[in-house]
């Protein structure tokens, strides 16, 4: 597959009072058409920088930025990209943000339309011309149904709560039909439930219009919601970036372990456990093991193929699934008793399938 959005080599530098700061650091990013690609990092880690350069509201220092197979930016053979060109560019590339940018003197009807004041459109002879002012309210009055505030048209944001002042800035960036929408920490200024309905408005407008989506955001959760693929950034540098479900499966990097474990209990469970006696009061011939089921493993009967199989007893500590994208991955804490060579040749097992586990306790450390 194509990608839509292309960034190689991508770095952004700053200079501030003598010094200089590097925003972004070559970077490399492929997103493919219908993606809804999330960038996840702490403050100040460049989200903002990077995402900012896919419709050059910030320009690089150096780099390349290819979108819909056309290089707008290179840093090597310098292209014209700018006046008419450019702006006609921005429109198929909407944006929100965090705290809305609506016009607060205006109705939400008109925060849409002003959208719509430079748009052309080409006529039946070819040439270009401004919409009309019911061409105009034909749309606005359609993107207003889309995000479902066709009754609040003529409020002012000041009535509107958070959740509808992001629906409104939702229509007004979908106004010039972009391919292309940047959330900006779009949901981070909302409340949980507001959060999930603005995701679930996202995502639903991903597969009704085919968007492809780039989701900027400091929370796990919001990723886990709707991404299909993540990039991790950290000072500048994209440290890791993979499908949503092989970041969960099998992260690499520390700071993307640690962001797994803002949304993952087990994880959360497990350093509970610790705080606890539990692990140094178990009993001699018993162990507490944590399986980790990768995506198509969480459906293997294997706890009643361990007790089928092996002279053991195993009972469960803690369990849990997680659907992404339509995988389930899954975290199970068994304890396993039975003499010592019994729970051996159960982990013997377990090894020779596709189950990842560890022991967090064996009473009899160092065995027989
Ligand atoms: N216009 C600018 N001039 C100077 N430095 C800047 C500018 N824009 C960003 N920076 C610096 O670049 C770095 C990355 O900033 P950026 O806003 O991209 O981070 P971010 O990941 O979006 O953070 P946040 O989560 O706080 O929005 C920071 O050190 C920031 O201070
Ligand atoms: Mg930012």
């Amino acid at each position: 597959m194509t990608a839509i959005i292309e960034l190689n080599n991508v770095s952004v530098q700053f200079h501030q009072k003598g010094r200089l700061i590097t925003a972004v650091n070559e970077a490399n990013l492929h997103i493919e058409k219908g993606d809804i690609y999330g960038v996840i990092g702490y403050s100040g880690a460049g989200k903002s920088t990077l995402v900012r350069t896919i419709n050059l509201l910030q320009k690089p220092t150096a780099g390349q930025i290819v979108v819909n197979g056309e290089v707008i930016f290179d840093s090597e053979n310098p292209v014209k990209f700018t006046g008419l060109k450019l702006r006609e560019f921005r429109q198929k590339v909407g944006m929100i943000f965090q705290h809305f940018n609506l016009l607060s003197e205006k109705t939400v009807f008109a925060n849409v339309s002003f959208a719509l004041q430079h748009t052309q459109i080409t006529d039946e002879k070819g040439k270009k011309r401004y919409l009309t002012k019911n061409e105009k309210a034909d749309k606005v009055n359609h993107l207003l149904e889309l995000v479902d505030l066709a009754e609040l048209s003529d409020k002012y944001p000041a009535q509107l709560s958070g959740g509808q002042k992001q629906r409104v800035a939702i229509a007004r960036a979908l106004a010039n039909d972009p391919e292309i929408l940047i959330s900006d920490e779009g949901t981070s200024a909302l409340d949980p439930k507001t959060t999930n309905q603005i995701l679930d408005l996202l995502k639903d407008l991903h597969d009704r219009l085919g968007l492809t989506i780039v989701l900027i955001t400091h929370e796990m959760a919001v990723v886990k919601e709707i991404a299909n693929k993540v990039a991790v950034m950290q000072n500048g540098d994209i440290i890791e970036q993979n499908s949503l479900i092989d970041i969960f499966a099998k992260p690499q990097q520390t700071l993307t372990k640690q962001f797994i474990e803002t949304t993952s209990s087990v994880n959360r469970f497990i350093a509970g456990l610790s705080k606890t006696d539990i692990l140094q009061n178990i009993s001699a011939d018993e162990e507490l093991i944590h399986l980790d089921f990768g995506s198509g493993t969480v459906e293997e009967p294997i706890i009643s193929l361990i007790n089928k199989n092996f002279d053991v007893t195993t009972s469960i500590f803690y369990g849990n699934v997680e659907l992404l994208q339509g995988s389930s991955l899954g975290s199970l804490i068994i304890t396993l008793k039975g003499a010592d060579e019994e729970r051996e040749k159960v982990k013997k097992y377990l090894a020779g399938t596709s189950i990842e586990f560890e022991v967090l306790s064996a009473s009899n450390e160092g065995g027989k």
